[in-house]
C-alpha cells in the first residue's frame, strides 16, 4: 500500500449534502414509495458545488496500487477489453488516447473519508445493503458499454460530463466472447447528459450506456444484493460450523448383499432420517446476517495504531471527545445482539444503556463523549487495538 492510497482525508472537500436536494426534492418516504427498486430518477444539481472527491492523478495512483480493486476498459473497433488492476502508468494515458477507455476503482470509501462520508448520506437504505463508492474517470468516448446491474445505483457526476442512455429492455443477451456484459441490443428509451453535481438513480437490471462527453469522472454508490444461492450457501457453511450430530453410523442388522458396491436403502433411508433432524431457528439466520453481512472484503486489512495510549488516558479521551468509526469497518446490529466486522461483540458485561450506545454507534458510526464504564472501556479499548476506530487526528466524533 502506497502512502497516497493511505492519505485518507481525499483532497478535495464535500460540499454540504442536504437530503431533500440530493432526492430531488423528494421526502424518503416518497423516494421509497415510488422510486427505490422501481423506476429510474433523475436529479439535476443534487448536490450544488459537488467537484469530485479525488483529482484524477489521485484516482491513478489508486489504480497503481496493487491493495485497491480497479478495471481499466478499453474498447476498439467494438471489441472490448479488460484489463484488472493494479494499472500500469502507460496504461492511463490521458492525452491522444489511441482508443476510448476508462479506469474503475471499487471502494474509494474504503481509502478516503471525504467518499465514507458521502456513501453516509445513503444511508437512508440500510448499511446491510449498501456495498461501496466506485469512481471512474474516462477520456472522450470512454465507457464500459451498455449494460445492466443486479444492483441499485446511485451515478453522481463529479468533473466533466456524460451522456446516460437508459432502457427498462427485457431482451437482456449479452455479445459472446467479450470480457464483460455488453448487451447485444441496446434500446434507449431516455438519453440525458448529467453535468457535475447531477444524480441518476437506476434500479436492478436498468440498462444503461454511460459515454463520457470530455474528460469525466463519475461516482457510483452501489448496494449489496445478494443472490439467494450465496446466501444458501454461505448459510450452510456457517451452520456446519455450529451443528453437531451426536452419533456414529452402525447397522446391526444388517442383511446378506450380493452387490458389495451398491449403497443400499437401508444406508440411505437411516442417514436421511439423522439429517432431516438437522434445525435451524429464525435466531440462526439472524446470527448468520449479522456475521456474514458485517464481514469486510477480503482484501481489506486494519493498521493497529503504533502507539495506542494506556487504558486510562483513552478513557479520558473518550469521555472528552467520543470515538469514530474507521471508515473501512462493518458494524451491524439485531435486536439480539451487535456484529463488528464479521464477528459478534462480546456485549455480555454490559448495561442495557451501553448496548443501546453501541447499536447508536453502528448507526451514525460516532460514539458521543461517554463515560465508560470498565466493561465498555475494554470493549472500546479493544476496537482501538485492532485499528477500529478512526484516528484521533481525523474528524472529531464530535461534528
Ligand atoms: C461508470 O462509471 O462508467 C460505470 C458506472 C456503471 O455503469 O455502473
Ligand atoms: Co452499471
Amino acid at each position: 500500500m502506497t502512502n497516497q492510497t493511505e492519505c485518507t482525508k481525499g483532497t478535495l472537500a464535500l460540499p454540504p449534502v442536504a437530503l431533500k436536494t440530493l432526492l430531488g426534492g423528494l421526502s424518503v418516504r416518497e423516494f421509497l414509495a415510488e422510486y427505490w427498486q422501481k423506476k429510474p430518477l433523475l436529479v439535476r444539481q443534487a448536490v450544488p458545488g459537488f467537484q469530485g472527491l479525488v483529482s484524477r492523478d489521485e484516482l491513478f495512483a489508486l489504480a497503481r496500487d496493487a491493495d485497491v480493486e480497479s478495471r481499466l476498459v478499453r474498447c476498439q473497433n467494438g471489441q472490448w477489453s479488460v484489463q484488472h488492476g493494479p494499472q500500469q502508468k502507460k496504461s492511463l494515458q490521458v492525452r491522444n488516447a489511441p482508443v476510448p477507455w476508462t479506469v474503475l476503482v471499487q471502494g474509494l470509501n474504503l481509502w478516503r473519508d471525504n467518499a465514507d462520508r458521502l456513501l453516509r448520506h445513503f444511508s437512508f437504505i440500510p448499511y446491510a445493503r449498501l456495498d461501496d463508492l466506485m469512481v471512474s474517470y474516462a477520456v472522450n468516448g470512454g465507457g464500459v458499454g451498455p449494460h445492466f446491474d443486479d444492483y441499485d445505483v446511485f451515478l453522481l457526476q463529479g468533473i466533466g460530463r456524460r451522456r446516460w442512455q437508459i432502457a427498462n429492455q427485457s431482451d437482456r443477451t449479452v455479445l459472446k466472447d467479450a470480457p464483460l456484459k455488453i448487451l447485444k441490443d441496446f434500446r434507449p428509451v431516455h438519453d440525458w447528459v448529467l453535468e457535475t453535481g447531477d444524480l441518476l438513480y437506476l434500479p436492478p437490471h436498468w440498462a444503461h450506456n454511460g459515454i463520457a462527453i470530455g474528460e469525466c469522472m463519475t461516482y457510483s454508490v452501489g448496494f449489496r444484493s445478494p443472490s439467494f444461492d450465496e446466501l444458501g450457501r454461505e448459510f450452510l457453511y456457517w451452520m456446519a460450523e455450529r451443528q453437531s450430530l451426536p452419533g456414529i453410523y452402525a447397522d446391526p442388522g444388517l442383511k446378506v448383499q450380493k452387490r458389495p458396491a451398491r449403497i443400499d436403502e437401508a444406508m440411505v433411508g437411516k442417514i436421511a432420517q439423522v439429517l432431516a433432524n438437522i434445525r435451524w431457528q429464525r435466531s440462526d439466520v439472524a446470527a448468520f446476517l449479522g456475521e456474514y453481512l458485517s464481514e469486510p472484503k477480503p482484501q481489506i486489512f486494519f493498521e493497529p495504531p503504533e502507539n495506542p495510549p494506556a487504558p486510562e488516558d483513552f478513557a479520558r479521551q473518550v469521555q472528552a471527545h467520543g470515538v469514530r468509526l474507521h471508515r473501512k469497518c462493518l458494524m451491524l446490529w439485531t435486536p439480539a445482539a451487535i456484529y463488528l466486522n464479521g464477528e459478534e461483540l462480546d456485549c455480555d458485561a454490559l448495561s442495557g444503556t451501553e448496548r443501546e450506545l453501541l447499536t447508536r454507534f453502528a448507526d451514525t458510526r460516532i460514539l458521543p463523549p461517554t463515560a465508560c464504564s470498565p466493561a465498555l472501556l475494554e470493549l472500546l479499548y479493544g476496537m482501538l487495538t485492532d485499528g477500529f476506530l478512526a484516528e484521533s487526528d481525523e474528524d472529531s466524533a464530535e461534528q
